[in-house]
């Protein structure tokens, strides 16, 4: 049976009021896994016709959770990052991500980047979901265009500007 918007937003708000922590991303991250290859949901909010880059689904007034579908171009690679003082659930729907998870060698400090260091790479494909707790450090990359389903502690469109990081073998 397909799940709406409506029902996907009152699982996670319904997770996401009773539990804390891990143990509330790994429910959430589970409910998404569903979503991803629900194909109504899929031609509904995160079909082939989109290209819009990010749109904001849904988000949640009361506890500022936000669902949001990214369908993004050609090959791009973004740099060891958190989400601040949020988490993220990337749930790939179509095309695949190229994860890296990194440990913090170092904190940014005014200028100055953190450093960083890899601990492994993996990849997301159709159906995964995964999810980056606060300060859980990742970096994605694509090769092709990947459409995702993303859900947000709070939404990142209001967030300030990420810290820098780079990889410590480089950094100067
Ligand atoms: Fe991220």
């Amino acid at each position: 049976m397909s799940i709406s918007l409506e029902q996907l937003s009152d699982q996670c708000r319904e997770i996401l009021s009773e539990k804390s922590g891990a143990d509330a991303l790994e429910s959430v991250r589970q409910v998404l896994e569903k979503v991803l290859v629900d194909d109504a949901f899929v031609a509904a909010h995160i079909g082939p016709q989109e290209t819009a880059g990010r749109k904001v689904l849904f988000e949640d007034p009361d506890l500022g959770f936000t669902i949001c579908a990214h369908a993004r171009g050609n090959k791009a690679e973004s740099p060891p990052h958190d989400h601040g003082n949020s988490w993220a659930i990337y749930g790939q729907v179509a095309g695949e991500t190229q994860m890296t998870d990194w440990r913090k060698l170092s904190a940014p400090e005014g200028d100055k980047p953190g450093t960083v260091k890899a601990v492994r790479t993996y990849t997301l494909k159709p159906g995964m979901a995964k999810y980056y707790n606060v300060g859980d450090l990742h970096s994605p990359s694509r090769s092709l265009p990947t459409r995702l389903i993303r859900i947000e502690g709070r939404n990142m469109d209001n967030a300030p500007q990420r810290d820098r990081y780079v990889v410590a073998e480089t950094a100067s």
